[in-house]
This record gives C-alpha cells, sequence and structure tokens, in this order.
C-alpha cells in the first residue's frame, strides 16, 4: 500500500493506471476511520482494480466555530484498517498542499439542495465540501467514488455537482451502517460522553417510531414529525437542529409520504453535533 502525498504524483499514477485500463475506485474521507468507512473501502475493493483512500481534514468544509482543531486524527490507526481492507494507495496530502497560498477557486451548488437543512445550519459547508470533492477526483481521476448516505445532503449535493461540471465519475451511495444499539456510525460519536452517547439513541429511536408508524399507514407528515420530536424530547440534553421529511431528490418538503419521503435529524448534544436519516416506507 502506497501513501501519496503530492498531487501531481497522484495524478500520474491514477492517468497511468487508467491509460493501462484499470478501474479506479475510490473513498474519500476525513479519516478516523470506522465500520462505515471499512463497507465503503469493501465496495470499493470489488468494483475496481486500484482502490484508492484518501485521507483529509478538509478545512474549508468547517465553519469558524466548528471541530476543525479537534476533528479525531489517528493515521497510524487509519491505515491498518485501510491496508486490512486491501486498499492499494492512500492519498494523504496536507492543507497547504490542497490549498496553498493565493487559493481562490470554490464550487458552489446553488439553489435548494445546498442550502437547506445542513446547508442553513452550516452556512459555506456545501462550498467546502464541492470544491475538495472537485478537488480530490481531479487528483485521483476515479472511475467510481463510493459516499455513505449517513450524509444524505452531501451525498445529493456531490451528486449534482459531480452531474453540473460533467464529472466522468459514478457516484456510488452506501447504506447507514449502524452500531449494535442502532447508533449511525460517525467519526464524532467519540465525542460523547457515556450519558450523551445513550441519550443519543433516541435519534435511531425518534426514526424508527416514525418509520413503524408510516408504514403501518399514517400518511400525515405533521403527525410524523410530532411522534419523532416527541421522542427526542425525552431527553434533556439533546437539542434540536432540525427534523424534517423531505422528498429525497429534490430535500423540499413533501406533503405526502410515500417511497421517496425520508426523515432528516440534527442534533446537538453538549458540543456534539449528530445527523441520521431513514427511508419512511424502508423496511426496518
Ligand atoms: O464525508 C466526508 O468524510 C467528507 O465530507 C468528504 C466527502 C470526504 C469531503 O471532505
Amino acid at each position: 500500500m502506497d501513501i501519496i502525498t503530492d498531487i501531481a504524483d497522484m495524478q500520474s499514477r491514477s492517468l497511468a493506471a487508467r491509460e493501462s485500463g484499470k478501474r479506479i475506485a475510490f473513498v474519500p474521507t476525513m479519516g478516523f476511520l470506522h465500520e462505515g468507512h471499512a463497507s465503503l473501502l469493501r465496495e470499493g475493493r470489488k468494483r475496481g482494480d486500484i482502490l484508492v483512500l484518501s485521507i483529509f481534514v478538509n478545512p474549508t468544509q468547517f465553519g469558524p466555530n466548528e471541530d476543525l482543531d479537534r476533528y479525531p486524527r489517528d493515521f497510524a490507526r487509519d491505515e491498518a484498517i485501510a491496508s486490512a481492507a486491501g486498499v492499494d494507495w492512500i492519498f494523504y496530502p496536507t492543507a497547504d498542499t490542497v490549498y496553498p497560498p493565493g487559493y481562490s477557486t470554490y464550487v458552489d451548488v446553488e439553489g435548494g439542495l445546498a442550502t437547506v437543512l445542513e446547508g442553513a445550519c452550516r452556512p459555506g459547508h456545501f462550498r467546502g465540501v464541492a470544491t475538495v470533492v472537485a478537488k480530490l477526483f481531479l487528483s485521483v481521476q476515479p472511475h467510481v467514488a463510493f459516499f455513505g448516505q449517513k450524509d444524505f445532503q452531501q451525498l445529493a449535493v456531490i451528486r449534482r455537482m459531480t452531474q453540473d461540471l460533467n464529472l466522468p465519475v459514478e457516484i456510488v451511495g452506501m447504506p447507514i451502517v449502524r452500531e449494535a444499539d442502532g447508533l449511525a456510525m460517525s467519526s464524532r460519536n467519540v465525542y460523547l460522553a457515556p450519558d450523551e452517547r445513550r441519550q443519543a439513541l433516541a435519534i435511531i429511536g425518534a426514526l424508527r417510531l416514525a418509520g413503524q408508524a408510516a408504514r403501518e399507514g399514517e400518511c400525515s407528515p405533521r403527525k410524523l414529525l410530532l411522534l419523532a420530536e416527541g421522542c427526542l424530547h425525552r431527553e434533556p440534553d439533546l437539542q434540536i437542529e432540525y427534523v424534517t421529511i423531505r422528498h429525497q431528490a429534490t430535500l423540499q418538503e413533501t406533503a405526502t409520504i410515500d417511497a421517496d419521503a425520508v426523515m432528516l435529524i440534527a442534533v446537538r448534544i453538549g458540543k456534539t453535533r449528530l445527523i441520521d436519516n431513514a427511508m419512511l416506507l424502508a423496511k426496518a
């Protein structure tokens, strides 16, 4: 497994691999890998001749009061997980390599997709995500790239950006991987104190309660939201940022519950911000 830190080196290796007919599968991450990332790597391993993992904590997607400085990092552990998953190349650039002095070009996905929900709570976040993903695609030159559906809106924004910029990359969304008790895997779970970790289970509780009611025939978004909010309000330290039901492709509010309806939740517990989601009519 090679570790590549230089963008030109990354590009020339990828271009050479493509020229020799190899298919490049790519998993972009910010590191501190968990089982969710491992599931993306396993799928990438199946679907590519060369599997590339990037590890880059992207400063431009963090707001001024967010957790960039304390974002968890453990390269040695990530390297071991990558090696076990059969990664060929880890792309591991520094912030100065990706954004050298004078850097001035950004990718803005405009319109409802990027400005609602996470875009409203975290201004500038998707500009940072779209910019870095475009730069990573140009560096790694993948045929196919894998993203987790936990970051549901991020996946939609990346699909939009890839389509709008005619980037020749197939985007694959992968199912959320959960802990045994239902908490969605996230690098940020490590911030949670034991009692916060327990309270965080209200998120999956709310998604399951609403999903069960929807599958039993409740078709009023308002009633499903009340059920979910009731579940979240039972935990004293949990502050709701949003609980909402949206149409999966547009992320606009939906008046009806159909196969496209997704419930999205963002909460704060102490200093930690968590997001999760579920398709309401999907089998539990
Ligand atoms: O989901 C993530 O880990 C990041 O947002 C991504 C897509 C690697 C861009 O920095």
